[in-house]
């Protein structure tokens, strides 16, 4: 099959979906896949890629980006409502001319965030008639929306943390009033945009005088603000893989993440801890937790993928209290995908490396 890897795009994770991408290209079972790598730059243009992809890497003072170019790639599909839907790719070069690049069969859309983890892009690819690796429309977009993503784990029956969300209209309008919501949580909270990725916006808040600051700081991602009560527990994530013909979701070992205590300047797992500063954190898989913890957690990463109606992959992140509770924080559904990335190295430790992982997810997609 012909596989359309697209990666770049609008959001603020634009380089880690680069450094993803470079990991997806350098390990694709290419005996199996023809590949197509189309680049999407931050403004939304389709590209073929002026950079190997596969250069990217994150270490280097510059973080990695698509370049825009003179051609733009477009995605021309089928009629709708024809039994036989094809999607073609075409080069539109600026003096008008054309190039065909060929037809796609699946695409792994290896974007984060808004514009591609979201549910639109996901929308685009429904009307284009053609399959993709990971979540549908309205799972991405619930996943993409802190919000709406803890009210479907409450309904689920999952522990979430205490929270309060502040509306652009709320805030505009009495922000007082918002204010004094958010106060009702216990110290420290996070501060957070509702559809980002990547920690991107988030301020850890220890006062109640940084919280204006720190809501200002999320909106500039997104107007729609979410503030979580603080959790003493430890991070531990599971992957979820899906199954073929119709048997449940498939749940990984459980990794952990360790944000070094002696650190001042990452006080939680920020965007320079998991990215630029590697001795910032410790991923650890499989996490030291009692066999019936771990159990429990793995049942709930499915509970999860299912409450969002997820689909392929997802990564479910999860505090286990000091109290001995356990509170689902958030799922991905486009998690970090690098070679090194906590998704990829849960299932390593499970028993599927990396090639076999993306083969997996593209004939999920493609079932
Ligand atoms: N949003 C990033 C990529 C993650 O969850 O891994
Ligand atoms: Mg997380």
């Amino acid at each position: 099959p012909r596989v359309l890897v697209l990666y770049g795009g609008q959001s603020s994770e634009h380089s880690v979906s680069c450094v993803t991408a470079a990991g997806v290209l350098g390990a694709i079972d290419t005996e199996a896949f023809d590949v197509i790598a189309i680049g999407i730059t931050s403004t939304g243009q389709w590209t073929r890629p002026v950079t190997d992809p596969r250069s990217h890497g994150f270490g280097g003072a510059e973080l990695p980006r698509v370049l825009p170019t003179e051609s733009t790639v477009q995605l021309h599909s089928g009629a709708a409502g024809s039994s036989e839907r094809s999607a073609e790719l075409l080069e539109v070069h600026a003096d008008g001319s054309s190039t065909a690049l060929g037809r796609i069969d699946v695409v792994f859309p290896l974007l984060h965030g808004p514009f591609g983890e979201d549910g639109t892009l996901q929308g685009l690819l429904e009307l284009a008639g053609l399959p993709y690796v990971g979540a549908g429309v309205l799972s991405s977009a619930m996943a993409m929306d802190k919000h709406f993503m803890k009210i479907a784990f409450v309904a689920a029956g999952l522990q979430v943390g205490p929270w309060v969300t502040l509306t652009d209209r709320e805030w505009s309008q009495d922000p007082d009033a918002a204010l004094e919501r958010v106060r009702q949580l216990e110290l420290p909270v996070f501060v957070k945009p509702a559809r980002a990725g990547s920690s991107m916006g988030i301020t850890r808040v220890e006062d109640h005088g940084q919280l204006q600051d720190a809501i200002a700081e999320a909106r500039k991602h997104d107007p729609k603000v979410i503030v979580e009560q603080g959790i003493d527990g430890r991070e531990i994530e599971c992957g979820v893989l899906g199954s073929h013909d119709g048997a449940p979701a498939r749940a990984s070992l459980l990794g952990e993440i360790a944000v070094h205590d002696g650190s001042q300047a990452h006080q939680f797992y920020d965007f320079n801890a998991k990215y630029t500063d590697a001795a910032a954190a410790d991923l650890s898989c499989p996490a030291e937790l009692p066999e019936q913890v771990s159990e429990e957690i793995r049942r709930q990463a499915v509970i999860a993928f299912e409450a969002l109606d997820a689909e392929g992959i997802s990564r479910a992140d999860f505090f286990y209290t000091t109290a001995g509770d356990v509170i689902i924080n958030e799922v991905n559904t486009m998690p970090g995908f690098t070679p090194i990335s906590m998704y990829p190295q849960m299932w390593k430790a499970t028993g599927i490396g990396y090639t076999e992982l993306i083969t997996e997810l593209l004939s999920l997609a493609l079932q």
